[in-house]
């Protein structure tokens, strides 16, 4: 009987050995101490078998292999959940001093800093914003800017038409009339006017200077008594704000059907001061934006009497200013979307 309880307790600490998950363990600790199946269990049944004068020693046997058992079985099962605890705890462990991984941060597009930036200097002269639609009419982008149809002036502007009397506007001038006239979504507005129209716009241009899309800044002031000084009163204080103290503006006469004397503006070159270097082509001078006083037949267009009001309107290329500004030396770099151009710019 002895040797039976030995052989069991061998079994027992070999198949142990063997088990390195404590589930495992359970199972093992099932098969020898489950009350109905265990193999402990059923040796106690045996006892019905002994002579009854067998069966003290008998019990006391099987009682220490019981509790032997137990006790065993407590301690493999301590042993494989410390194990599996410090596993655990290895693998999920982390070092708190490691760097984190950088968050890159977005940016604005150098376009919309500059239109931003532009928005910021003119509402601080009192401009106010009005958007217009980028698919526009006709009479909204040409007829009603005193360009009708067959107006040779219709040629300065490869248009997009979308059919006969729809079209993708060419200018952000359209706003001014939407906005003096009136629209379908806009009430027509009288005198004091001073707005700015920012947007996009398209013609059919592609070049390293031009882009079939673009975006451009309009702007428009109606009131009694405006004259050319206030346009160019107004133009300085935009150079100097996006170009830097010290830059000055020039007139040059130009033609635009909507304005009438009609100018290019030129600053004074902010990389030399004037002397004359790559960037100003050695003159100086470098073209920003075209202007002038509001045409007459815009005005009567509008219903603002003429002889009353006086306006003066110019529109910049905002692509032209952020190349400008940032030394970018093809458009096609604005629409690329390369973050390795786009993320040099910065507020
Ligand atoms: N619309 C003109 C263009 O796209 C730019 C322009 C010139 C706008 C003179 C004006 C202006 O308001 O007065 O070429």
């Amino acid at each position: 009987m002895e040797e039976q309880i030995k052989a069991m307790r061998q079994k027992i600490e070999a198949a142990a050995a063997a088990i390195t998950d404590s589930k495992e363990m359970y199972q093992l600790r099932k098969q020898y101490l489950d009350n109905k199946a265990g193999q402990i269990s059923a040796l106690m049944k045996n006892m019905r078998d002994l002579a009854p004068e067998e069966r003290p020693a008998f019990g006391k046997i099987v009682n220490e292999l019981k509790t032997w058992a137990l006790d065993f079985f407590t301690a493999q099962d301590a042993r494989l959940k410390a194990a599996e605890l410090a596993k655990k705890n290895a693998a999920e462990q982390i070092d708190v001093t490691m760097p984190a991984p950088v968050r890159s941060c977005g940016a604005l597009h150098p376009n919309t800093l500059i239109a931003n930036e532009l928005i910021g200097i003119f509402s601080g002269m009192g401009f106010e914003i009005y958007e217009g639609p980028e698919i526009e009419t006709d009479y909204y982008n040409f007829t009603a800017l005193n360009t009708p149809q067959d107006h040779p002036a219709r040629d300065m502007q490869d248009t997009f038409y979308v059919s006969p009397e729809l079209l993708l506007r060419t200018q952000t001038s359209s706003g001014q009339i939407r906005y003096m006239k009136g629209d379908d979504k806009t009430p027509k507005h009288e005198p004091p006017i001073k707005i700015l129209s920012p947007g996009k716009v398209f013609r059919s241009d592609d070049d390293a200077t031009h882009s079939p899309m673009f975006s451009q800044m309009e702007g428009l002031v109606v009131d009694k008594g405006i004259t050319l000084c206030d346009l160019q009163g107004m133009l300085d204080e935009f150079a100097r704000n996006v170009f830097g103290e010290g830059v000055k503006t020039r007139l040059r006469p130009s033609y635009f059907p909507f304005t009438e004397p009609s100018v290019e503006v030129d600053v004074s070159c902010f990389e030399c001061g004037g002397k004359g270097c790559r960037l100003c082509k050695d003159t100086g001078w470098i073209e920003v934006l075209g202007a002038g006083m509001v045409n007459r037949k815009v005005l009567e267009n509008c219903g603002i009497d003429p002889d009353v009001y006086t306006g003066f309107a110019f529109g910049m290329g905002i692509e032209r200013i952020a190349m400008l500004k940032y030394g970018i030396p093809n458009i096609k770099m604005l629409f690329e979307s390369d973050v390795r151009v786009l993320s040099q710019f910065h507020e």
